[in-house]
């Protein structure tokens, strides 16, 4: 049988022979190395990491917002009846344990007990993340074997996973990001250090992390920064952790260099967009539709996620409208000022602001093609939006359920004083929660945000998905073990 755990995977490389893929050691198992990629909203689930483990490797489902399964067997997406913001939160609370339990049971369920191993992946700068994973790890930690947290510096989250005896498995992007989490928290837990994920954030799909000393134009090659990673493990006796390199994974044929190279030791591979166009997959046909047809330069990093994060999605409707809404906007100052001098009353009725005369003209046409309300943002610019998209602001912001530790579109902040943000909330942004929760339950791939890899655009030129060829989970893995 091909999942077998002595199975050893043969590549041919340069023509000159056979070099092997070796299982590996990962979350306390001997697995193929070859992860499924967590995907929230409600992407990956319990059926699809249930089958990567199934078949000899890692299968993740998100624990973020997860939908569930009430007793009947019916998938239940999570609403909510909270009259305040602080209600609702609570409530997204309970029904994304409810949800990433749920999950659990479903992958374990599948998977069978002697294959791959179980992950939840989890966003450290989600909102309440400490009492999800408390509470569904304190009822399911039997059922998942190892919990990937990336999004933010996770410090605690060694502390968590230790109190359940659950492996652990940070997401970085750069060796400062691991330094810095292994001196003040990792090396109390050295022990249930499972791997460290380092996600290239120049090409893996979802939230990116680019750090503020480097740019989103500029890609560094990741075989220089995972070398000083291990470099770096090495230094803190780390060299029998695996490494997870995740972003931009196509063939493993092309990581032949990589592969039993003592530079980069142990290592393993993890798929993020690739693992979205299987027949198990919850997305859409519309969205995996969309995959097979991407064209290089449809996938793009932008800034505009209310995390504050860079984000990959693809260039569709949504993030045009983001893009041409950003561009609608003047400085403005409350004060009078040389260059800003012209009279200018936000809405007509509200407090009165100085901008540039040139400005002012500009302001004055969007107004009269129809971008009527002007609504400040947090860099002391006006916005100029339409009425129905103004509305829609107010309506996203009056539904808010604080998925967020804080959230840059609705201003809600989970640790500050009556949970609100200490600048002012930004009509730039949008509600994630609102989107991602759309598109995973069938919603336009048009009008909402659909993250991708930034090699995506090789589901239309792989052989393998030749006239719109959707694999099982199964044959994906296979196909994967052959190298291409
Ligand atoms: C649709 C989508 C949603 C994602 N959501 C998450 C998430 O919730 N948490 C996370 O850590 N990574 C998330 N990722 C990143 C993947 O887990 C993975 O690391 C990344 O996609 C790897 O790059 P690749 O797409 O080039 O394979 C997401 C990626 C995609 C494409
Ligand atoms: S407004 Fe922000 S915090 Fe609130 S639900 Fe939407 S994304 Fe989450």
């Amino acid at each position: 049988m091909l999942c077998s755990f002595d199975k050893i995977v043969r590549i041919s490389q340069k023509g000159d022979g056979l070099f092997k893929i070796e299982k590996i050691s990962m979350s306390g198992k001997e697995i193929l190395p070859i992860i499924e990629g967590g995907k929230g909203i409600a992407v990956s689930n319990g059926v699809t990491a249930g089958n990567w483990a199934k078949f000899g490797g890692i299968g993740t489902f998100s624990g973020v917002n997860a939908d569930y399964q009430d007793e009947n067997g019916k998938t239940v997406i999570p609403s909510y009846t909270g009259k305040t913001r602080l209600e609702r939160h609570m409530e997204m609370i309970k029904f994304a344990i409810k949800g990433g339990i749920s999950q659990a049971k479903i992958a374990h369920d599948i998977a069978g007990h002697n294959n791959g191993r179980v992950h939840m992946n989890v966003l450290w700068e989600m909102g309440g993340t400490g009492e999800i994973l408390d509470g569904i790890l304190s009822k399911a930690k039997n059922l998942i074997h190892g919990v990937t947290c990336g999004a933010g510096l996770p410090y605690k989250i060694g502390e968590i996973a230790a109190k359940y005896g659950v492996f652990y498995h940070p997401i970085v992007s750069s060796v400062r990001a691991f330094q810095a989490l292994y001196k003040r928290s990792f090396h109390k837990v050295k022990e249930l250090l499972g791997s460290v994920v380092y996600e290239d954030p120049w090409l893996a799909g979802g939230h990116n992390g680019i750090s503020k000393a480097e740019s989103p134009d500029i890609p560094e090659e990741p075989y220089s920064r995972v070398k000083k990673l291990r470099k770096v493990m090495r230094d803190f006796g780390l060299d029998h952790i695996p490494i997870t390199m995740a972003g931009g994974v196509w063939w493993l044929n092309e990581w032949k260099d990589w592969i039993n190279n003592l530079e980069i030791g142990k290592l393993a591979f993890q798929f993020g967009s690739r693992s979205l166009l299987t027949k198990e997959s919850p997305i859409s046909n519309a969205w995996k539709r969309l995959l097979v047809h991407l064209k290089p330069g449809d996938v793009a990093l932008n800034k505009f996620s209310p995390t504050g994060f860079y984000s990959s999605a693809v260039n569709n409707n949504f993030i045009s409208e983001l893009e041409t809404g950003s561009k609608r906007q003047v400085k403005f100052s409350s004060l009078e000022e040389r260059d800003l001098d012209a009279e200018f009353v936000i809405n007509d009725r509200g407090s009165k602001v100085y901008l540039s005369s040139n400005d002012m003209e500009q302001a004055k046409k969007w107004i009269g093609d129809g971008y009527k309300v002007a609504l400040k943002t947090p860099d002391n610019t006006l916005a100029f939006v339409t009425e129905q998209r103004s509305k829609e602001i107010s309506r996203d912001r009056g539904q808010c359920i604080g998925c967020l530790s804080a959230c840059r579109f609705s201003g809600w902040a989970q640790n500050l004083q009556n949970n609100i943000l200490d600048i002012l909330p930004d009509p730039r942004s949008f509600c994630i929660q609102k989107t991602l929760q759309a598109v995973a339950h069938g919603g336009s791939v048009e009008n909402n945000l659909v993250f991708a890899g930034h090699k995506s655009f090789r589901f239309s030129e792989d052989p393998f998905y030749l006239n719109e060829f959707i694999p099982t989970i199964k044959q994906l893995v296979e196909r994967i073990l052959t190298g291409f």
